[in-house]
């Protein structure tokens, strides 16, 4: 019996939270956002999150941003930028009820760096902020307001303190609302069946080694890295029997047949370093997909959608 290879991809649409991080400048956001788009085309209500202030993706859509609030890209996709500073004044207030009294002990001279100051804090509120969406219903619908919340993480060392933010502040506190809320968060976040993480790499030497450190440092979390994407792998294929045909086609070259062959040379050897880091994060042992370089200097709706059929196809 032939049995159909589902989509590597298609696996993270039966969670609940997906976590993408990588180096900074692989490609983090524009990865989040085709894991988003693939989400919404299959049916799932996907809200993309940045995290720490980053707003790249309502411009990237063309559309205007909201400030710290939820801006619809489609039907079945929406956004947010989750700000820190709002995120702990949102959960402050809610603990403390009444706005005089976050006044009163969080924003005077005193409390403001000692809340600064508490390691983790601003990562552990803005995950707790994805632990709220996530069970967030929508009062039209009498259902869960998202079936995926995609959060684009920050980059590398900040990626990996922002996971285990949950657990410092559990050893920080060890009982108390702020440990009960933590471990909410933690059981959340460390769930295999409902969080997946999605690291982001480059075929480039320093990338592909910053994310087997990376895949290293996560420890626990590894059995919860879905995919790793090789992003920005060339589109244009040189036949398969180049390098046999090489020796005749330079015997009878002119210069521009010359310049040609340079070029595929290049093409070669652009080739050659994608199927050396292919093959150091095929080692790691989560599925790698590529991912074409699209070659524009800033992809927008289209080229993300492009992006996303791409994931859509990959097995
Ligand atoms: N597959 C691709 N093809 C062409 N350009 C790409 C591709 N992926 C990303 N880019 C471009 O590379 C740049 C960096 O991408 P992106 O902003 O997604 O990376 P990032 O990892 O989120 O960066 P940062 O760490 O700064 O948040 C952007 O200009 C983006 O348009
Ligand atoms: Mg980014």
């Amino acid at each position: 019996m032939i049995r159909a290879r589902m989509p590597a991809f298609d696996s993270l649409l039966t969670r609940r939270v997906v976590v993408v991080t990588g180096k900074g400048g692989v490609g983090k956001t524009s990865v989040s956002a085709a894991i988003g788009l693939l989400a919404a085309r299959r049916g799932h209500r996907t809200l993309l999150c940045e995290t720490s202030g980053a707003d790249q993706i309502c411009g990237r859509f063309g559309v205007p941003s909201g400030v710290y609030s939820v801006t619809a890209l489609s039907p079945e996709l929406s956004t947010l930028s989750i700000q820190p500073e709002a995120a702990i004044e949102e959960y402050l207030l809610r603990m403390l009820r009444f706005r005089k009294l976050y006044e009163m002990v969080f924003k005077n001279r005193v409390m403001g760096p000692f809340i600064d100051a508490v390691p983790g804090l601003h990562d552990l509120i803005q995950l707790g902020k994805v632990f709220d969406l996530e069970r967030e219903i929508d009062p039209r619908r009498r259902a869960r307001a998202w079936d995926l919340v995609v959060v684009d993480a920050p980059a590398t060392g900040h990626g990996i303190s922002m996971l285990t933010a949950p657990r410092g502040m559990m050893r920080l506190t060890r009982s108390g609302p702020f440990h009960n809320n933590a471990r909410d968060v933690a059981g959340l976040i460390e769930d295999p069946a409902r969080t997946a993480i999605v690291l982001v790499s480059l075929p480039e030497e320093l990338a592909v080694s910053e994310t087997t450190d990376l895949y290293g440092r996560l420890g626990s979390f590894q059995s919860q890295v879905a995919g790793i994407v090789l992003n920005g792998v060339n589109a244009t294929a040189l036949p398969d029997d180049y390098a046999a045909l090489r020796p005749a086609l330079l015997a009878g070259a002119d210069p521009a047949g010359r310049h040609a062959i340079d070029l595929a040379d290049g093409l070669l050897r652009r080739q050659g370093a994608e199927d050396r880091a292919r093959a150091s994060l095929k080692r790691l042992g989560p599925p790698v997909v590529d991912l074409p370089d699209l070659e524009v200097a800033n992809l927008g709706s289209p080229e993300l959608n492009r992006l996303a059929t791409c994931l859509g196809c990959a097995t």
